[in-house]
């Protein structure tokens, strides 16, 4: 359906837990755990209602996120469920990729089709620096398993901050150019404390770009897609850059998100939430009606370049 800007809302993100298994500098409040539990969680049963009425106003797009949504034991449930509503077409996850290399195949026969990989550093110390103790081969074993297995295509998220991994750029450059992967750099945003605090952190992608002649933008993305995507010479995959920051893509955004707490959030940089736990606990048939209404009055646009501060964070509002 369209919402009130006449944007065709076709895409849900749903983050399935709070949990994580990392503790990444930009994503847990004050670089504290990000494993606050959330006590009131829907179950697979509840997320294949909502997705199910999700699916009668035209979503056909599901990503499952989180926190990270592999610390959930009955994640492929929920994929299973998801994948066999009529209408959706698409069921992908983003993920630290921790998990990945013991769960692919399962993910995989649940009906999973592709991955984002959270990924933003390629060098040992300075992962397990970047995400509170992860250890980077786990990760980097997760992608080589999801590869095998054609979970295709598979998108790796970096999030460049100066100072920290600002001199990696190249390396995960030569990465999509020795593998089939698309390497995307993601402008730091204001949510959490680490990213309200730290704006003299962002790496601004036109500055990535204009320094590299050699990317030629490619013209492969469709509406709703954040990234631009560039490419090289001989490269098997491509770059992208997302940019929240820099440059607003709210005209054409076609998102909408459901927290694990049952919360609706139309906007990701936008406070506003429809609350969808007392409605899944009666057997009202009044959650197409909300959601309809939810969907309808999703904001212009997020407030990043103003005063928004985030009252949760990514962990809690789904990466
Ligand atoms: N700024 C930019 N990207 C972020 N992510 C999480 N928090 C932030 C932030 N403050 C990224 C994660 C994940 C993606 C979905 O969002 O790294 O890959």
């Amino acid at each position: 359906m369209r919402d009130r800007f006449g944007r065709e809302i076709e895409y849900l993100r749903i983050s399935i837990t709070h949990n994580c298994n990392l503790k990444c500098i930009y994503c847990a409040p004050g670089g504290d755990h990000c494993a606050d539990s959330c006590s009131n969680t829907l179950s697979p049963a509840d997320f294949e209602r909502v997705v199910r009425s999700m699916a009668k106003v035209g979503i056909r797009k599901v990503r499952i996120t989180g926190g990270e949504p592999l610390v959930r034991t009955d994640v492929c449930e929920i994929i299973e469920r998801i994948s066999h509503i009529e209408g959706i077409q698409d069921i992908s996850m983003t993920t630290n990729g921790i998990r990945l290399d013991k769960m692919a195949v399962q993910l995989k026969a649940a009906g999973l089709k592709r991955l984002n990989i959270s990924l933003d550093s390629l060098k040992e110390d300075r992962f397990r620096y970047i995400t509170g103790g992860g250890r980077l081969q786990s990760t980097l074993k997760g992608i080589e398993k999801s590869l095998s297995l054609g979970l295709q295509p598979i998108k790796i998220n970096t999030v460049l901050m100066k100072g920290v991994n600002e001199d990696e750029i190249d390396a995960f450059i030569q990465l999509a150019k020795e593998s089939p992967l698309d390497v995307r750099f993601i402008e730091l945003m204001p949510i959490g404390k680490y990213g309200e605090e730290n704006s003299d952190k962002i790496v601004y992608n036109s500055d990535i770009i204009s320094a590299r002649p050699q990317l030629v933008f490619v013209n492969e993305s469709f509406q709703g897609q954040p990234a631009r995507y560039y490419k090289a010479e001989g490269f098997k995959g491509r770059i992208g850059f997302i940019s929240p920051v820099s440059h607003q893509f709210c005209s054409c955004c076609n998102r909408i998100r459901l927290t694990c707490d049952g919360k609706l959030k139309p906007c990701l940089g936008n406070n506003g939430e429809v609350d969808l736990m007392d409605i899944l606990k009666s057997d009202s048939d009044e959650l197409d009606a909300f959601i309809r209404q939810a969907i309808f009055e999703k904001p212009a646009s997020h407030n990043f370049g103003s005063s928004f501060s985030s009252v949760r964070n990514m962990s809690r509002i789904g990466g």
